[in-house]
């Protein structure tokens, strides 16, 4: 699917100075994708905590008896074509439903005898004859079609099962069609409606989202990803509306219906495809195009979004994203045109239909005013992310959902690529080390973690389908397919890749299809060698969970590898059969040279050049090419630490983040001392780059979060204040005193960073800019002089330091506000301030929803829980409510266990332990709901933040102290 993010990468920048502030949040930095974001409504911008934690799917060991039992589609008939007429009713029906009727036929070849047409069915009311349902059945060859003996759905399985006397003859053809009635709900599954108001009028829009088990809502069909088919659709709708699907429009006619005019809405037949990318929208929408050689490119939204030019940006990325991708890829584009459209209501980020992409309003509209920096970033990189899915998922496409890891770590790999050629200075291929390296290397070092391949038979309902769409496929599937491309050279990487579109185009693949033609790809390529066959590299990182750290005895030479749990406590239940070794590829420098990538293809191995002595000094997994972490000896570690100190640049930007973040992982692994983790930040004062200060942020925030309420804290602040300060002065300088915006774009990003933590930290004259800012706004409501990139922080800290008239202020932008965005960071922002009598008042708007919305309710305490004053008000208060917050919000909504998770991130006393552990025994009788097991790992993390404050307070006060002195 599409990217979902639960927040966007913008947002989270905000956050994460905020969250030094008050919010604290790494989590919340991160991108989520399609599907594992769309479990969570709550739109991005809400700064909506996303699941660490990814659980391991159960495997149910139950064989049914009946074939209409089973989840997975017998194999005796497959579909050729299908015939598709939808007509979705804006208007709600006598009883107040909003429906839309269909008719479908669909002609299917019978591969083994049988009696039995098991076909999906879900959720639709199909017509019905005195006999049972009313499907027909004719044959397309010579012998006539079977007689229908009786017709039955089966609700569990989703199928409509047709019975016949007769069997069904291998090598025949055959039709079926049927006639329905579905709910066009507000569900945002199958074909589904969204709404919005145009001018004070409300109105409404009929699309679908169909990925991954929900094609079967909307229409009688083999919905399983492997059954392509080509389809023939026809829509039906009112005269000021437009119809829309994956084909281009080939006919609309004017025609009369039931007495109702109507217009009738043909598109020409689709290629060969699977069901899950199917997409019928019916709207009254505003569309901007351009032509690139004959190919049709359009951006649809509505129309003030269209007149305001928040499709413009789209528009001019479009053209060259898919240029590069027919390039890359050596295929052009396998269709007759390009649709992408902005809806207001939409699950996930965006949805790779093929031809008729969806999505977030805030993944394809850019306000060139309005909007901030992020915001265009996460615009192309959602962009670039679903137009890589038109050949890779959906030209060729997985067999079964247990691949998915492939398509959406494929996908969150090239989006990277096709968004540098569209914004070729942002040197936004560097960012995937924070975005999904980094991000995944966090989930992925917990005991609880899973493989990214899973066997096909483990993968049945749809409820474990969706539990595919996770971190883990999308983020590590991206930084092993990387990893792949770089040992494997992009050149032979692109060969391989590019013969594997060729020979299964419009066909499914497993994924060691791939691995096959990148073995053919480096056999093809005099020079490029590999240890193993890439299946054999590829199973270890694929095939069990985890990753390693190698560790590097620079002395000896010797190398080790263990896989690398953060939690050295943690006991690992899953048995690997690679016992928890790689195949590791290491590049690697020594003393400023690159050296030849070395292969780790041992648990231990003993390789000399790697033995140094005297200044010399070795740095591996050059630019974090590989999916692991990496430990030195001491030596070694100092040496390092000489040259981030002495000349910092020597080190590539990727490197000088990931020796940061590695130091603090493998601290709190117990590999190295807390105290050499902290010293690989002493440079920072020097450094002006993004990407390492957002690395040390990251880790600093547990930091914070375990000590803000003692006395190390002063001398942590006194600590930062002493780095930040000449990264705050850079930006005085390089924006000529903050009247302008900074020309490099990850400036603009670390500029966020740098006012929002050097206020914090009481910089000289940061605070009286702030509140400067903000006072002028305050003054003259309608011109806000604040940058849309700086707002956020701006908010929040104009609030922190300011007192009732600033949040006062605050709230009335809020209420008056007509931008889903703004009005998002003025919510998150007023939970700044710290005043309790304000946060309290503030916790008592969350259960009013005539003031904060029902569905930002647990955000907004989140974002009060974030805030060192307003986390024990949070804490207070949702304990003496939890019935009535559990009865009216909570009650299986996964919104409801992260907002355990928000309030007890800083639990780290016995006294809190004994409090969390006196809740769960006084509501027992209430239940937790979705937040049951949220409860169990707040109590376990708690249990483990008190162990780890116990060991590391006392040094971490004295070197903050000593290096702040
Ligand atoms: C779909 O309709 C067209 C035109 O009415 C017809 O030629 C074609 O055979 C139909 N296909 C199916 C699958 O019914
Ligand atoms: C489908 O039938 C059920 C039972 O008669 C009815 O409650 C429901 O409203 C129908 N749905 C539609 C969309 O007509
Ligand atoms: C789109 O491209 C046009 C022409 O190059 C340019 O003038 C315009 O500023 C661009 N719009 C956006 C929003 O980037
Ligand atoms: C591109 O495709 C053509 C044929 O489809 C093939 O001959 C050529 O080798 C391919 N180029 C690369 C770089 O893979
Ligand atoms: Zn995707």
């Amino acid at each position: 699917m599409g990217k979902v993010y639960y927040i966007s990468k913008n947002i989270g920048i905000g956050l994460l100075v905020l969250g030094f502030i008050a919010l604290a949040t790494i989590i919340a930095l991160s991108i989520a994708y399609d599907k594992e974001r769309a479990k969570n409504k709550v739109k991005p911008g809400d700064g909506a905590l996303e699941s660490t934690s990814t659980p391991a799917l159960p495997t149910t060991a139950f064989t049914p008896k009946e074939p209409w039992d089973r989840y997975r589609l017998p194999d005796s008939i497959i579909p050729v074509s299908y015939n598709v007429t939808l007509w979705p009713r804006l208007q709600p029906n006598a009883q107040g439903l909003y429906i839309f009727t269909g008719r479908s036929s669909v002609i299917f070849g019978c591969m083994k005898e049988t009696d039995l047409i098991i076909i999906h069915c879900s959720k639709l009311n199909l017509t019905t004859t005195s006999s049972g349902y009313h499907v027909k059945l004719n044959s397309l060859g010579h012998a006539p079609a079977p007689t229908i003996r009786s017709t039955w759905l089966v609700v569990k399985t989703e199928y409509l099962v047709v019975l016949l006397q007769q069997k069904l003859q291998a090598g025949s053809k055959y039709e079926l069609e049927a006639e329905f009635v579905g709910e066009l709900a507000d569900d945002l599954q199958g074909f589904y409606r969204s709404e919005y108001m145009q001018d004070g009028v409300k109105k409404v829009v009929a699309t679908s989202q169909m990925q991954a088990t929900h094609a079967r809502k909307t229409f009688p069909c083999f919905d399983e990803p492997a059954m392509k088919a080509v389809f023939s659709v026809t829509i039906i709708h009112s005269p000021d509306t437009v119809a829309l699907s994956n084909g281009k429009e080939t006919d609309i006619t004017d025609s009369l219906i039931d007495g109702v005019r109507v217009k009738v809405t043909t598109f020409e037949p689709t290629e060969r495809m699977s069901t899950y990318v199917l997409a019928f929208i019916v709207c009254d929408f505003a569309e901007i195009q351009s032509n690139q050689n004959n190919l049709l490119i359009r951006i649809w939204a509505q129309r003030k979004a269209i007149a305001d030019k928040q499709g413009d940006y789209a528009l001019n990325v479009t053209g060259p994203i898919l240029q590069f991708y027919e390039h890359y890829y050596n295929t052009t584009y396998p269709l007759s045109k390009s649709d992408q459209i902005a809806l207001p209501d939409f699950h996930a980020g965006a949805m790779e239909n093929w031809g008729l992409v969806t999505y977030r309003e805030t993944a394809l509209l850019y306000d060139p005013i309005l909007s901030s920096t992020g915001n265009k970033e996460r615009v192309t990189t959602v962009i670039a992310h679903e137009l890589a899915h038109m050949w890779f998922g959906n030209l060729v496409t997985l067999q079964w959902w247990n691949d998915l890891w492939l398509n959406e770590g494929f996908a969150s790999y090239v989006e990277y690529l096709g968004a540098d050629y569209a914004e070729p200075t942002w040197n936004i291929k560097d960012q995937i080390i924070l975005y999904d390296v980094q991000k995944v290397f966090a989930v992925d070092a917990l005991a609880s973690s899973h493989p990214l391949s899973r066997p096909e038979d483990e993968v049945n309902e749809p409820a474990q389908i969706s539990e595919m769409f996770n971190t883990i496929s999308y983020s590590k599937g991206a930084a092993v397919i990387r990893m792949l491309s770089e040992f494997l050279t992009e050149p032979v990487f692109a060969q391989g890749l590019s013969s594997y579109l060729n020979t299964f185009a419009f066909g499914n693949t497993v994924y060691t299809d791939l691995w096959v033609h990148l073995q053919q790809a480096v056999e093809n390529t005099p020079g490029v060698q590999i240890p193993h066959s890439v299946d054999d590299i590829m199973n270890r990182w694929t095939l069990q969970m985890g990753f390693p750290v190698v560790t590097i005895d620079t002395r000896t030479g010797s190398i080790t590898q263990n896989h690398f749990l953060l939690d050295p406590d943690s006991v690992v239940d899953r048995p690997s059969q690679f016992n928890y070794t790689w195949f590791v590829p290491i590049k690697w420098i020594k003393t400023g040279v690159e050296q030849q990538q070395y292969w780790l293809l041992q648990k231990t191995d003993t390789y000399h050049p790697m033995r140094v002595s005297g200044s010399d000094w070795i740095l591996a997994n050059t630019n974090v090419s590989g999916y692991f972490r990496v430990n030195y000896d001491l030596d070694n570690w100092n040496r390092l630490l000489s040259i981030l100190n002495l000349n910092h640049q020597e080190l590539s930007v990727i490197n000088r983040a990931q020796i940061i973040d590695d130091a603090f992982n493998l601290a709190r692994a117990k590999m190295i001392s807390t105290t050499l983790a902290l010293k690989t930040t002493k440079y920072l004062f020097k450094e002006r780059d993004y990407i390492p200060w957002e690395s040390f942020l990251r880790n600093l925030d547990y930091y914070t979060l375990m000590f803000d309420r003692t006395e190390v804290y002063g001398a942590l602040q006194a600590y930062l204040k002493q780095q930040i300060q000449p990264l705050f002065e850079y930006f005085q300088t390089v924006t000529e005193n903050w009247t302008r915006v900074p020309t490099i774009h990850t400036d603009q990003y670390n500029q966020i960073n740098a006012i929002g933590i050097a206020c914090n930290v009481g910089v000289d004259g940061c605070r009286e800019l702030i509140k400067g800012w903000y006072r002028q706004w305050m003054d003259n409501q309608d011109h806000n002089p604040i940058h849309p990139n700086l707002k956020s922080t701006v908010y929040c800290t104009a609030i922190a330091f300011g007192g009732a008239e600033e949040w006062n202020f605050a709230w009335r932008m809020f209420k008056n506000s007509t931008l889903a965005s703004e009005a998002s960071r003025l919510r998150s922002a007023m939970a700044c301030t710290k005043l309790p009598w304000l946060l309290n008042r503030y916790l008592e708007y969350t259960l009013d929803p005539t003031k904060i919305r029902k569905q930002d309710a647990t955000s907004t305490i989140q974002y009060i829980a974030r805030n060192v004053v307003g986390m024990p008000l949070a804490w207070n208060f949702v304990r003496s409510r939890w019935s009535f917050i559990f009865q009216h919000y909570g009650k299986g909504s996964f919104s409801f266990s992260s907002l355990i998770n928000g309030i007890t991130r800083r639990f780290s006393t016995e006294f809190e332990l004994q409090e969390l552990e006196k809740f769960k025994e006084d509501n027992q009788h209430v239940g937790f709901g979705s937040a049951t097991l949220a409860l169990e790992q707040a109590i376990e993390k708690t249990t483990a933040n008190i162990k780890w404050v116990t060991e590391n307070e006392a040094e971490v006060l004295r070197w903050f102290t000593e290096e702040s002195a």
